[in-house]
């Protein structure tokens, strides 16, 4: 009968994941897809618990009380550190299955050895080496995102880099299949430990090539890792739970790192051995050319006679925290019977959905948040392309020069708005590190500053413009 009841809310917590990870599909089902998240995992940590193989409860309290001593402060960083505090969970994932794999081989070995099948020794090997990578390299990513001193920014390469990598993790599967053959021979004990160490050393030299461009894509990468190596931890364990909640963990990690790889106009293989992300030297300019600077007041005045606005926010926008502002001037233009959209960006910011979190913080309606493809189909209706510190999302170069590093990637058309009004502080240039022709343009503008600032005063020209419009 208790059989039956844990069986049940097994699958009770599989639905939790599954609907978690649909909710999050828009922004306005994502905090359900949260609560789903949460309620799935405490049924399965309760339903656990109270298997009859558990003894050592006192092990369980403390471990909980370990998950809300790290998970709490963690859940507190601002918005803009949120990929390098994912990449620290995925850390904490690859770790656990990595203990779990290594503490069930050895208690299987003393006390058990019959049960070190070669299916169960193939997913533990699986998971020793996943868990392991993975925590070193989500580590890695986490400091590379972080700007730790210590750990290089650059992608760091060397002669026959991809040489090496693919020899280690070779030796570590070789010395694996050896301990799938023979898992209690003498030797067995002494080997496992190897594999072990190649594996934490093999997620350090995967991630050191690879640059902070790349970070974000490499972290979904790193999820997937992390979510296959729980379900070979659920073949090891027997228990199909830990196999649906990997499975879903790897297949999301495994299509957001897709969806990003498309966006970004990169190639799988690229991320991973490309050594992109290196800040390019702006070219040496040869013709000096010239920024045609504009005052909010006037901005204020081509604002407030327009009939569509598109904003169009992009990293620059979450440094300033500028989401509160543009929000009050989404409410000035609303006002005056304007049609205000905002373009979004599949890789704006930082992280997916980063535009969206902010604007969504903000109370600004998810229904005016156009994704790429539709809002460019009316960028050229546009009166104003209002750019709030992004960059590289809205650079033609990506559509026309083919010799630039973002060449191919999808960008926002702004350039094909009537006028276009650009908002950051200085001439330099965005996280690819190109320069950006469309500040440039005839059509555009560029408001100096700090976005926050520079917004403020576009609204406190546009409230107080009585005689406008
Ligand atoms: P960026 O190209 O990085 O440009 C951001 C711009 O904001 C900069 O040019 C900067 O210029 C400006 N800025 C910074 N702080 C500002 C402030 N306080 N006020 C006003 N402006 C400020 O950003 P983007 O257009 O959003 O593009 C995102 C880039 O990140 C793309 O290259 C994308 O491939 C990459 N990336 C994104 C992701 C995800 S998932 N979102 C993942 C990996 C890589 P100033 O310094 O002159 O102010």
């Amino acid at each position: 009968m208790m059989f039956a009841i844990g069986q049940l809310a097994y699958i009770v917590a599989s639905v939790c994941f599954i609907f978690a990870l649909h909710w999050m599909n828009t922004p306005a089902t994502a905090r359900k897809g949260v609560y789903a998240g949460v309620a799935g995992t405490t049924i399965a940590v309760v339903v656990t618990w109270a298997e009859p193989t558990v003894i050592h409860h006192v092990w369980i309290v403390l471990a909980i009380a370990a998950g809300f001593v790290v998970g709490v402060p963690l859940s507190m960083v601002p918005l803009t550190a949120v990929p390098q505090r994912t990449a620290l969970s995925h850390a904490f994932g690859g770790l656990a299955a990595g203990l779990v794999g290594s503490a069930e081989y050895y208690l299987q070995v003393s006390e058990n050895p019959g049960n070190l099948t070669a299916f169960r020794m193939v997913a533990l090997i699986a998971e020793v080496i996943l868990g392991y990578l993975t925590f070193t390299g989500s580590l890695m990513a986490a400091g590379k995102l972080q700007e730790v001193k210590w750990i290089p920014q650059r992608p760091v390469t060397y002669p026959l880099q991809n040489v090496i990598n693919l020899l280690l993790i070779g030796v570590a599967l070789a010395l694996g299949a050896a301990l799938t053959l023979h898992p209690t021979a003498g030797w067995a004990p002494a080997l496992f430990p190897v594999v072990i160490v190649l594996a934490l050393l093999f997620g350090i030299l995967l991630i050191i090539p690879i640059g902070g461009a790349d970070m974000p894509t490499v972290i979904a990468i790193l999820n997937s890792y992390a979510g296959l190596s729980a379900v070979a931890m659920g073949f090891v364990l027997d228990s199909k739970l830990l196999i649906t909640a990997g499975a879903l963990d790897g297949t999301s990690g495994l299509i957001l790192a897709i969806i990003m790889c498309k966006a970004m106009n990169r190639s799988f293989t690229n991320v991973l051995f490309g050594a992109f992300g290196q800040v390019q030297q702006a070219k040496a300019a040869g013709e000096q050319k010239v920024y045609k600077p504009e005052t909010p007041e006037g901005a204020a005045q081509i604002l407030d006679q327009s009939s569509l606005v598109v904003i169009i926010p992009g990293y620059g926008m979450a440094v300033a925290q500028a989401q509160h502002k543009v929000r009050e001037l989404y409410d000035q233009l609303k006002k005056r019977g304007i049609t205000v959209k905002f373009a979004i960006h599949p890789v704006a910011g930082r992280m997916p959905g980063h535009m969206n979190v902010l604007l969504a913080e903000a109370d600004i309606p998810y229904t005016d948040l156009v994704e790429m493809d539709d809002i460019n189909r009316d960028m050229p209706q546009a009166d104003v392309a209002l750019v709030v510190g992004a960059n590289d999302v809205v650079n033609p170069a990506a559509r026309s020069d083919k010799a630039s590093p973002i060449y191919g990637m999808p960008i926002i058309d702004a350039d094909k708005a009537r006028t276009v009004f650009a908002i950051k502080r200085s001439k330099n240039p965005g996280f690819a590190g190109i320069d950006n022709e469309l500040y440039f343009s005839d059509r555009t503008w560029m408001l100096f500053g700090d976005a926050k600032n520079v917004i403020g005063e576009l609204v406190k020209e546009l409230a107080g413009g009585s005689g406008m419009h």
